[in-house]
């Protein structure tokens, strides 16, 4: 893969920006249009109209082949709720082959049984060069040869049950999309966010100094970028410690961090 290589107007040449890449996304719902909103907004939009994500949607109901459009039918051994056909999503499975004959794809089906889907997941699609269809579950369950013949993987984004799989997978398309090098902006840059690092994030200001009798902490306001990158630190490792200490056992803790982690015990 080739890269380009960006020269300042005053000739110092910068880190070479990877080639772009487009994450291609295909989803396979029933329900089209709770997608259509959230793609059409805001960043995912605008990776869009970049090229950097290619998102199509692919109705399920269009590879019916009865009058009535049947999807879903009833449960073999009965109980209560509605299965998803296999017909209609093979033969949907048949017409993504054809409209993209020789790539590899990527199968993933969104349902609370899946694996918990994680930021250390959405990166690990953000690089995936193959076509990533996301499958999205809908009634109560899916005919299991669907799984056998045509899912590698299973996610789920938390446990809890949603009518269906479509917000899931805007969930994963949105948290994988800001991934891909150029989606955010310098400003919005997913480098130092939240839980990169593993770390949940420190407190942002912005301004006035003092609203409403609130003042910014000063050291904020000090342009002393070392104190600042150790207040940040600091205020990260203690909202870790205080609402997520679980992140800490995962996450990448320096001599230092470790150090302040024992003061804010102590302080706690
Ligand atoms: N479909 C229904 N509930 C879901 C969940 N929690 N995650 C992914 N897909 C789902």
């Amino acid at each position: 893969m080739h890269s380009r290589t960006t020269r300042h107007s005053n000739g110092v040449k910068r880190e070479p920006i990877p080639a772009m890449r487009t994450l291609n996304v295909d989803v396979l719902t029933l329900f089209p249009g709770i997608l259509a909103g959230p793609l059409n907004e805001s960043i995912l939009k605008r990776a869009g109209e970049k090229g950097l994500i290619s998102v199509r949607t692919w109705n399920i109901r269009d590879f019916t082949e009865d009058k009535h459009k049947t999807a879903d039918d009833s449960p073999y051994g009965g109980g209560a709720g509605m299965v998803l056909k296999p017909e209609p999503i093979f033969r949907a499975f048949e017409a993504l082959r054809a409209e993209y004959p020789g790539e590899t794809m990527l199968t993933i089906l969104l349902s609370p049984q899946g694996a918990l889907f994680s930021h250390r997941e959405a990166e690990r699609l953000s690089k995936e060069t193959r076509r990533i269809v996301l499958l999205c579950g809908h009634y109560e369950a899916i005919d299991e040869r669907v799984r056998h013949s045509h899912v590698d993987e299973e996610l789920s984004i938390g446990d809890y049950v949603l009518t269906g799989g479509e917000l899931a997978a805007l969930v994963v398309i949105d948290a994988t999309a800001r991934l891909i090098p150029g989606v955010l902006g310098d400003e919005e840059s997913a480098s130092f966010d939240s839980f990169t690092g593993g770390l949940l994030d420190y407190p942002h200001y912005t301004r006035p100094a003092e609203f409403q009798g609130m003042k910014v902490p000063d050291v904020l306001l000090s342009g002393n970028h070392e104190e600042i990158r150790r207040w940040r630190r600091r205020e990260a490792l203690k909202a870790t410690l205080t609402k997520r200490p679980d992140l800490l056992d995962t996450a990448a803790l320096t001599d230092e961090d470790g150090k302040i982690l024992e003061e804010l015990k102590k302080e706690l």
